[in-house]
């Protein structure tokens, strides 16, 4: 009945949960990777209450491993699933002086937020590619806009991932594919994210915007094939402000949104 498949990895929570559910709306098999299997099947349970027909498979991969991206494509190529929309959402950050915060916690962070999203783009869009038919949506982050001192190794994925995406981007037109990649880049939004990352009470924690916000704009701009998503108002005027401000003034400014709500 699910005539396509999209895999949504961070499915299980935020951003990523909301764009499972856009996808599940439109009638699409959903493939959700997370780590932890008692959120992937809480995340399928609400998915099927608003959704009685979907078709949910749940893989528990983590994805900070290197051999993860390549374990997931083997499990989804084994399962016979031919993946129609990849979605790499999955990722986190960390908070504090980059002297004092810790390096392996910081690894893990370039391994899931960029590394394991080139790989599982290498593996999926080849594929896609050679069906000439596919899409392909990036999550990066207002911070891939500028660099973000207390946050500077999270917010230097996210600038690969924008850089990694719009370079793709060309080659695909250059190589006349049909298949697109959207890059989606949210502005502070309510989610695990800021108490992952130790930020629950900084001053971007408390302006934060909603997740199905996000995701229903992101989803719209994949759909459509756009380049680019900007969810918000306010986030569009972050992005052309980083176009006109020097980088050690957005650096004081992202800074500012780091420091204590109260400050
Ligand atoms: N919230 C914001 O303000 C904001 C702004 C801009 C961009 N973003 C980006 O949006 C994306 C989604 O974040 P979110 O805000 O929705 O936060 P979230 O609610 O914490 O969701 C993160 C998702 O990623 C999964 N995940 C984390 N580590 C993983 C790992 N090692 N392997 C596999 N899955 C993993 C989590 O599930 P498990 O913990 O079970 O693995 C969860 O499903 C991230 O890339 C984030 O950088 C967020």
């Amino acid at each position: 009945m699910n005539a396509q498949t999209a895999l949504i990895t961070g499915a299980s929570s935020g951003i990523g949960f909301e764009l499972a559910r856009c996808f599940a709306r439109d009638d699409y098999r959903v493939v959700l990777v997370a780590r932890h299997l008692a959120e992937l099947k809480e995340a399928a349970r609400l998915l099927h209450q608003e959704f009685e027909e979907v078709e949910i498979v749940l893989l528990p991969f983590d994805l900070s491993h290197p051999e993860t991206p390549a374990q997931l494509y083997a499990e989804t190529t084994a399962r016979g699933l031919q993946i129609d929309a990849l979605v790499n959402d999955a990722g986190f950050g960390e908070t504090g002086y980059f002297t004092d915060t810790d390096l392996a916690t910081e690894l893990a962070i370039i391994q899931v937020n960029a590394a394991a999203l080139v790989q599982l783009t290498k593996l999926y869009l080849r594929d896609m590619v050679a069906r000439n038919d596919g899409r392909i949506l990036q999550v990066g982050s207002l911070a891939s806009f500028t660099p973000s001192p207390c946050q500077a190794v999270y917010a230097a994925t996210k600038a690969f991932v924008l850089s990694f995406t719009e370079a793709v981007q060309h080659e695909l037109k250059q190589q006349k594919s049909a298949v697109t990649m959207t890059v989606l880049c949210p502005p502070p939004t309510d989610t695990n994210f800021f108490q992952v990352a130790h930020a629950e009470n900084t001053r971007a924690a408390n302006h934060t915007v909603s997740a199905r916000t996000v995701a229903e704009e992101g989803y719209d701009a994949l759909m459509e094939g756009d380049a680019r998503s900007l969810p918000t108002m306010s986030a569009k005027v972050n992005f052309f402000t980083s176009l006109v401000l020097p980088d050690s003034m957005l650096a004081t400014i992202m800074n500012s949104q780091l420091h204590a709500a109260d400050k």
